[in-house]
C-alpha cells in the first residue's frame, strides 16, 4: 500500500468493525480521546495480558496497581512539574496551537527537532517559512513556548491541595518503593510492574491511538545495586536485533547495525547489559504478539532527545505508513528517581546491602558538648551540632585547625573544634545503605495496538472477491473462533454447534456464534476483525464415519481440515498458544477441500 493509504484504510476499518473511534462524538468530540469497541478492548486486553505474562509473570516481578492522581509534591520531586514540556506555538490568526518540532521534522529533513530550544525552534520556524497547517498564516516571528504536559487538578473541595493525572505509571511505583521494597525482602535486584493509564495534555493529539491525551503504558522499573547485580544475558545473547545507535544516526549514511544483543554489549554498541536483556525479550515479545519484525527496530536516543531522568535510552520502532513510531522505550533511569523521592518525601528510599563478610572501617566522628553550644547558640544549637557530624563525615581534616566554619541557614558561623570532641574511630560494618538504580523498559499498549493492526492488514482475492483481512496472531485475535452451523433449519445440526460453541466457551476461548447469511460471508466477516479459526458443522459431521466431527478452517490460508469434535480443545489450545501451527493440523487430519 503506498504512504497513507494504511493509516486510512486501518482507522475505517476500525471504526466500521469496533476496534477504536474518536470519543464522546454525539458533543462533537474530543482531540486526542478514544474509545475501544468490543473488538478493539478485547485485542487491547490480550495485549496486556500477554505483556503480563512475560514482563510480570516469567520475569517473577511484582505487579501493583496506584492510583492516577498523585498530589503535586510527587512531581516536584521527580521532575515532572519543571521539566515535562513540549514546544508550542500558536498561530495569530486562528489561534490554533502546534507542536514546534513535529511542524519542522514534517517540514524539513530534521528528525530530532525537539533537541533545539524554544528559541532555535522560533528561528528555524522563520527560516524554513512555516505556516499554520490549519489556516496556512506565516508563522515567522510567533514565539515557541515550553508547555507543561500534566492534567492539574484539585484533589477535594478547594484549590488547596493541587494534584495531577500522573503522566507515566512509573511514579506510582517509585513513590511506594519504601513498602514494596518490604514484600521484595530488601532483596536486589527485583522488578515492579504496572499496567494502566497515563495522561499528558498532548499539543496535537494525532495519528489517532498513536498519540492521545489518555493512553495505556505497560512499565516495569527493575531495580538494581550497579556495583553488584549483573545482567544475565544468557537467555537472549543470540537473539537478533536491528540496532540504530545515536553514532549512525549522527553520520551521514545512517546506516543500522544488524546483530545480535551478545555482541551488541560486548562491542559497546548497547552501554548497559541490563539494557540489552530487556532489549532482547521485548524483541521475541513483540514477534510472538504478531509485529512484522521487518518492520521494527531499536532507535537509540540522541543525547538531546532524553527525558530529564535518562543517562541512556533506547526506542522500540515500528513502521507504519512509511513513518516510525516509538511503541516502547527502555531507559537506565540511574537512581535519579528514588533519590529524588528520598530528598523530598519522609520514608526511606534506600536498600541496606549486606557486605559478603563485614568490613572494618574508621569512621570520622563528634560528640558535640551541648553545654556549651547551648549558651552559645541558643536555638541554633542543634544545627550547629549536626553541621559538626555532617562536616566529620565530609571533611575530617577540617578539624585539625582549632576551629571550623559552618553554614547554618545561610548564616556563617565559627566553632572551637575543642568543642565538636572529634575522634576517628575503627567500626565493624554489616553492610551499607545503597539508592538503587532504575532500567526501566516502558510500553505503549495502545501504539502497540495499532502497529499490530497495521501490520496485520492484508487484502487478497477470494473466489474472485476482493478480500480485506487481519493476520492478527492467535495469542492476542479478540475472537478465538467462529462457530457455523451450516444451516440453522435442521435441530441436530444446531444441536451440535451449539454444543461446540459452549464447549469452547467453557475451555476459555472467546467464541463467535453465527448462523446468518452464506458461509462465505460469515468467513469473510471473521477475517476482517481477524479471528484465525472458523469452525463449520454441516450434515458430514452428524453421521457415518464423520460422526461428530466438524471442519476448521485457517484465516490466511483458507485451509480447511475435518476433525473429531473431541480434538477440537486441545488442538485450539496448542494453535492459540503458538505450540502448534495449522500445517501440524493439517498433516495429522483429513483435508477438505475449500
Ligand atoms: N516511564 C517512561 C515513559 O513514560 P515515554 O517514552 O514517555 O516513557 C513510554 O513513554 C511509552 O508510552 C512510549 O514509548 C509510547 O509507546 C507511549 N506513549 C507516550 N506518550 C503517548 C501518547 N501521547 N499517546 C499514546 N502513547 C504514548
Amino acid at each position: 500500500m503506498s504512504e497513507g493509504d494504511e493509516s486510512a484504510a486501518l482507522t475505517e476499518l476500525a471504526k466500521r468493525r469496533g476496534f477504536f473511534f474518536g470519543s464522546s462524538e454525539a458533543y462533537g468530540g474530543v482531540g486526542g480521546f478514544y474509545t475501544y469497541g468490543p473488538q478493539g478492548a478485547a485485542l487491547k486486553s490480550n495485549v496486556e495480558e500477554a505483556w503480563r505474562e512475560r514482563f510480570a509473570v516469567q520475569e517473577g516481578n511484582l505487579e501493583i496497581e496506584a492510583p492516577t492522581i498523585m498530589p503535586e509534591p510527587v512531581f516536584e520531586a521527580s521532575g515532572h512539574l519543571d521539566g515535562f514540556d513540549d514546544m508550542l506555538v500558536e498561530c495569530a490568526e486562528c489561534g490554533e496551537s502546534h507542536r514546534a518540532d513535529h511542524l519542522i521534522e514534517d517540514n524539513s529533513e530534521l528528525e530530532d527537532a525537539e533537541t533545539l530550544s524554544p528559541e532555535e525552534a522560533a528561528e528555524k520556524i522563520a527560516d524554513l517559512g512555516l505556516v499554520c497547517p490549519t489556516c496556512g498564516a506565516d508563522l515567522a516571528g510567533q514565539s515557541v513556548e515550553d508547555f507543561n504536559l500534566m492534567f492539574e487538578t484539585n484533589i477535594g473541595p478547594g484549590s488547596s491541595t493541587p494534584g495531577y493525572l500522573r503522566p507515566e505509571t512509573a511514579q506510582g511505583i517509585f513513590v511506594e518503593f519504601p513498602r514494596i521494597k518490604e514484600y521484595a525482602r530488601n532483596s536486589l535486584p527485583f522488578g515492579v510492574t504496572q499496567v494502566g493509564r497515563a495522561y499528558r495534555n498532548e499539543i496535537s493529539p494525532r495519528k489517532s491511538i498513536v498519540r492521545t491525551r489518555e493512553f495505556t503504558q505497560a512499565e516495569l522499573e527493575h531495580f538494581i545495586d550497579p556495583e553488584r547485580d549483573e545482567a544475565d544475558l544468557s537467555a537472549v545473547e543470540d537473539v537478533e536485533v536491528l540496532l540504530y545507535p545515536a553514532t549512525e544516526q549522527e553520520a551521514d549514511d545512517g546506516d543500522y547495525v544488524e546483530t545480535t544483543i551478545g555482541e551488541a554489549v560486548e562491542d559497546g554498541v548497547i552501554g548497559n547489559a541490563w539494557l540489552g536483556y530487556f532489549l532482547g525479550i521485548a524483541q521475541e515479545w513483540y514477534e510472538t504478539v504478531g509485529v512484522d519484525m521487518d518492520r521494527f527496530r531499536f532507535r537509540q536516543h540522541l543525547a538531546g532527545e532524553r527525558a530529564h531522568y535518562s543517562s541512556d535510552c533506547w526506542d522500540a520502532e515500528s513502521e507504519v505508513d512509511g513513518d516510525w513510531i516509538e511503541i516502547a522505550g527502555f531507559s537506565y533511569r540511574s537512581d535519579y528517581d528514588l533519590s529524588k523521592h528520598g530528598e523530598y518525601g519522609d520514608d526511606d528510599f534506600t536498600v541496606f546491602q549486606q557486605y559478603d563478610e563485614p568490613k572494618t572501617v574508621e569512621r570520622a566522628v563528634v560528640d558535640p558538648d551541648m553545654a556549651t553550644l547551648g549558651p552559645e547558640f541558643g536555638a541554633q544549637a542543634a544545627d550547629v551540632a549536626e553541621a559538626l557530624e555532617t562536616l566529620a563525615e565530609r571533611d575530617p581534616d577540617a578539624f585539625d585547625a582549632d576551629e571550623v566554619t559552618l553554614d547554618i541557614d545561610g548564616e556563617e558561623v565559627t566553632v572551637d573544634t575543642d568543642v565538636a570532641n572529634f575522634s576517628v574511630e575503627t567500626q565493624t560494618e554489616a553492610g551499607e545503605h545503597i539508592t538503587p538504580h532504575v532500567v526501566e523498559p516502558s510500553f505503549g499498549i495502545d501504539r502497540t495496538v495499532y502497529t499490530l493492526l497495521a501490520h496485520a492488514y492484508e487484502t487478497d482475492e477470494v473466489d474472485g472477491e476482493a478480500r480485506s483481512y487481519l493476520s492478527l496472531s492467535p495469542s492476542v485475535a479478540p475472537t478465538n473462533v467462529g462457530v457455523f452451523p451450516l444451516v440453522s433449519n435442521v435441530d441436530e445440526l444446531v444441536d451440535l454447534a451449539d454444543d461446540v460453541a459452549e464447549e469452547l466457551r467453557a475451555a476459555g476461548f472467546a467464541v463467535v456464534y453465527d448462523d446468518s447469511g452464506s458461509i462465505g460471508r460469515r468467513y469473510r466477516r471473521q477475517d476482517e476483525v481477524g479471528t484465525p479459526f472458523c469452525i463449520t458443522i454441516d450434515r458430514d459431521g452428524l453421521e457415518g464415519d464423520g460422526a461428530n466431527t466438524v471442519t476448521i478452517r485457517e484465516r490466511d490460508s483458507g485451509k480447511q481440515v475435518r476433525l473429531p469434535v473431541d480434538d477440537l480443545v486441545g488442538t485450539l489450545v496448542g494453535l492459540r498458544a503458538g505450540t502448534a501451527s495449522f500445517d501440524d493440523v493439517l498433516d495429522d487430519n483429513e483435508v477438505v477441500e475449500a
